[in-house]
């Protein structure tokens, strides 16, 4: 099967299939990342709030409905998405780095310029090898199903990076109610805190506070549970969560 970006609409299973929607997020992505290389500062930050949206909910819904299917109808399943849940573990410690480390820090562009690396590798490499091996084993009915599910956890999944949790279920599919709250809330309460009015200070307090309860809820060891021990690299543990 060829790359699933080089495929006709009606060859990926028509608009509600998981291919199709996979296709349209991942340039979106790609155009954003462009624009991250020429920022700084508050400009930057912007940037990576919207790379944010984009990523971390979509990654979620990979694992918590996608991968699980790739597993269950590949005999390689196993091996295939290992890979990829290493990339969005990598991209959730790069980012949980980046929070911790100041603009003006030098150690910020190594951090950038990685993060950038990981997330066009993660979209090769599905477009390129893990959703046409899943393309050949469905029919059209099942990826549309699959999309539709797929479509439906996106939008309801939390919105900014978890490195602790597991990226499998059972431990995914626990966090996904109480950190979707949590990031949601955060993402408006920082849209006001932005802002110049009398309750930015309030809201940017209340964010944090919001912050310090996602990290601990976090920690809670069924949300840990399900992933296999390969898929992180160490260094969540060895700073200390996030
Ligand atoms: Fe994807
Ligand atoms: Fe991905």
């Amino acid at each position: 099967m060829p790359s699933i970006a080089e495929q006709r609409r009606e060859q990926l299973g028509g608009a509600a299939s998981v291919l199709v929607r996979q296709r349209r997020d991942h340039p979106q992505l790609g155009r954003v990342l462009e624009r991250l290389a020429a920022t700084e500062g508050g400009a930057q930050d912007a940037v990576l709030n919207r790379i944010a949206r984009l990523v971390f909910p979509h990654a979620f819904a990979e694992e918590a409905v996608l991968w699980p299917a790739v597993r269950k109808r590949l005999p390689d399943g196993e091996a295939l998405t290992v890979r990829i849940e290493q990339e969005h573990q990598e991209v959730n410690e790069l980012w949980a780095a980046l929070e911790r480390t100041a603009h003006d820090d030098p150690r910020r562009r190594s951090l950038l310029d990685r993060l950038v690396r990981v997330l066009q590798e993660d979209v090769r490499d599905e477009e390129v090898v893990l959703l046409p091996r899943l393309q050949a084993v469905l029919d059209a009915a099942a990826l549309r199903r699959l999309g539709v599910a797929w479509e439906l956890v996106r939008r309801t999944a939390p919105t900014r990076p978890h490195p602790v949790v597991a990226r499998r279920p059972p431990g995914n599919a626990l966090a996904a109610l109480p950190l979707t709250v949590l990031d949601r809330t955060r993402d408006h309460l920082d849209g006001w805190g932005r802002g110049e009015g009398r309750v930015a200070g309030p809201s940017r307090a209340a964010s944090r506070a919001l912050g310090s309860v996602a990290g601990r809820i976090e920690q809670l060891p069924p949300l840990r549970r399900g992933e296999t021990a390969s898929t992180r690299s160490g260094r969540t543990e060895a700073e200390g969560g996030s």
